[in-house]
């Protein structure tokens, strides 16, 4: 009886992968349901936002966040380049607006990244002559950058990334401008300004490639090591960046990830995506600062997906989205890096002018499949 259930929901999935049933944004149907309805009783499900989607220059993306999304971080406009240009100046504009944005739709709004080595604004780290500045300016600069932020949207923004990325993927300290002109404590004060804000926001640590376990133990006993200060760390954010064609990470690192961070605050899975494209280094998930030149055989599916590598990704969202389920008592959060296939960052990065299809609605802003089957597997009784 149970495996006549499972054959014949599988039988299901691949026709609507096939046919491709779902049309979410044209016609949905009396008793539709959006995604974050359907995940309300384990998770808020977000998403990034790029600029264009804060100004709403795109109205069916705008129609997606509105219904199919309970959460939104900024994908770009809050990172520091963007919003504290010069040392004197701050650039309000977008990031008031997707605050704006979130506050109308009652979502709940994510700051991201106040502390990142990467989008840095030039003035940060020197000085006029270019040189370094001491550990005393740089803790200064940092101060005024977080509190100017923080409390310019306190009572609106949920929480932080207070420090995105500091950690390599063994574990060590990376050796970014920060660590360099601070010293091994940058992050516990990165923490411990972000606290001295006083705003209501929840702070979290945030990382790329968090199952593997010698990076896992780098997190788990720096923010362990903050926390025993008395200094707040809420949460930890478990960057989602997969690649289809690895089988990194596996089930059994990331349940390990989830309940080793849960033994220290919230556990937010942030920035799901799945690439589905040949990747120029395997082992680095999403280090920002890979890139390779555009060739044909990078791009296998600028036409369309094959019916095999859908189904591939079907499946390897349903048992990632499985356990995070499984797990629903420790996750608060689950986001994906954008809102559609046709506006990822995968199209661009770590090759430009790529076709990829690593999210939640397709190139058509259509649901994938795999929504509806977890949706009709959590509505199955247990037997
Ligand atoms: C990415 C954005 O999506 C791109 O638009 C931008 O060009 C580079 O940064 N980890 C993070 C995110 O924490 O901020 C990054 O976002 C993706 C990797």
């Amino acid at each position: 009886m149970k495996n006549a259930t499972i054959i014949s929901g599988l039988g299901m999935t691949i026709l609507c992968i096939l046919f491709s049933c779902k049309d979410s944004h044209e016609n949905p149907p009396e008793t539709y349901l959006s995604a974050a309805e359907i995940f309300q009783d384990y998770f808020t499900l977000g998403a990034s936002l790029s600029v264009n989607q804060i100004q709403g220059t795109d109205s069916l993306a705008s129609n997606l966040i509105e219904t199919e999304f309970n959460s939104i971080v900024p994908e770009n406009c809050m990172k520091s380049e963007a919003i504290h240009p010069s040392e004197a100046e701050f650039f309000w504009e977008d990031a008031d607006a997707f605050v704006q944005l979130g506050m109308s739709q009652k979502k709940e709004i994510i700051g991201h990244a106040l502390f990142w080595h990467s989008q840095c604004p030039p003035w940060l780290f020197v000085d006029d002559k270019g040189n370094h500045v001491s550990r005393e300016v740089l803790l200064e600069r940092m101060k005024i950058h977080a509190h100017t932020i923080m409390k310019r949207y306190d009572g609106k923004v949920d929480g932080w990334d207070v420090v995105n990325e500091a950690v390599l993927d063994d574990g060590t300290m990376r050796k970014s401008p920060f660590y360099e002109i601070i010293g091994e404590d940058w992050v516990e004060q990165a923490f411990s300004i972000a606290q001295s804000a006083q705003t209501d926001a929840e702070l979290y640590y945030n990382d790329y490639s968090t199952a593997i376990p010698e990076k896992r133990e780098g997190i788990y006993n720096l923010v362990r090591q903050i926390q025993s200060k008395g200094i707040r760390v809420d949460g930890i954010g478990m960057q989602g960046h997969v690649n289809i064609n690895s089988d990194d990470p596996s089930i059994d690192n990331l349940e390990k990830t989830i309940q080793r961070f849960s033994e220290l605050g919230t556990v937010m899975i942030t920035e799901l995506d799945i690439t589905v494209l040949p990747w120029p280094d395997l082992s680095k998930a999403a280090e920002i600062s890979l890139n390779a030149e555009y060739k044909e055989e990078y791009n296998p599916y600028p036409d369309g997906l094959p019916e095999d590598v859908s189904l591939k990704l079907h499946n390897r969202y349903m048992e990632l989205l499985n356990l995070f389920i499984k797990h629903s008592e420790d996750i608060t959060r689950v986001t994906f890096w954008g809102v559609y296939d046709g506006q990822s960052w995968r199209n661009y990065w770590p090759i430009t002018g790529r076709t990829d299809y690593p999210l939640a609605f397709d190139r058509k802003y259509n649901r994938k499949a795999f929504i509806d089957s977890l949706h009709t597997s959590l509505n199955q009784p247990t037997i």
